[in-house]
């Protein structure tokens, strides 16, 4: 079975855990695209999504599926979403797509996280997987001694992010840092303490909104893993 194949089959498992007639939060990236796909499907089921993104949204909407603001709706049942990593706690890294920010917002409105996800994405600890850190501009460089000075016991590399030869810049017009050569044994703890760094908008470490539930593509089909909700680490 190829990667895409099973981003289809996980994309299409996820809708056991959309509940008719309420509003879903949806993630970002190639996986979630192929959720969106589904969904389309029992689009007159659902009231409509809540977004993590500006590409999500266009592609909901392509299929017909009413977009709402996070301000306007409220706890939503579930939120399905990808995952750059996702350890044994359902600790993940997230935000190769740049849309760390907003899927940490909706994933904190939402009850229950679902990660839909290949199998090349489950990991013993987590950062093997470059970590995304949306920041502000001018804060830039200091974060990037903060990581090579050490955080959590490791430290890593910081490089910004770039498109087209220039920075990057995201959905709330902030730029990301990837940082290669951590190794993230306490994710609760590098998440909390990175977040405080000043000029840090969100960073892509999700312990405190982890994922209660993966469903995790494999040749051998969706295999569904379920987190230990007291167990953060
Ligand atoms: C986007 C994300 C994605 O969920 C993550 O990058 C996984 O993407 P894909 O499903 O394409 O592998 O965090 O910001």
């Amino acid at each position: 079975m190829t990667q895409d194949e099973l981003k289809t089959m996980v994309g299409q498992a996820a809708l056991q855990y959309v509940v008719p007639g309420e509003i879903v939060g949806v993630g970002t990236g190639s996986t979630v695209n192929k959720f969106i796909a589904a969904l389309a499907g029992m689009r007159d089921r659902i009231q409509g999504a809540v977004s993590s993104s500006n590409a999500s949204t266009e592609l909901l909407r392509a299929a017909g599926i009413p977009v709402f603001d996070c301000n306007n709706v409220g706890e939503l049942a579930v939120y399905i979403d990808g995952a750059d990593e996702i350890d044994g706690a359902g600790c993940m890294i997230k935000g190769g797509g740049a849309a760390l920010t907003r899927e940490k917002i909706v994933a904190a409105q939402a009850r229950r996280f679902v990660c839909i996800a290949d199998e090349s994405k489950r990991v013993p600890v987590l950062g093997r997987f470059p970590l995304p850190v949306e920041v502000i501009p001018m804060a830039a460089e200091r974060i990037r001694r903060q990581f090579a000075a050490g955080v959590g016991g490791t430290r890593g590399e910081a490089t910004l992010r770039l498109k087209d030869g220039v920075p990057l810049v995201t959905d709330n017009g902030q730029h990301i840092l990837d940082v290669r050569g951590l190794q993230i044994a306490d994710p609760l703890a590098f998440e909390s303490e990175v977040n405080q760094w000043p000029g840090v908008v969100t960073v892509g470490v999700f312990a405190h909104q982890r994922a209660q539930v993966c469903l995790l593509g494999t040749a051998a089909g969706v295999e569904t893993l379920k987190f230990d909700p007291r167990n953060g680490s």
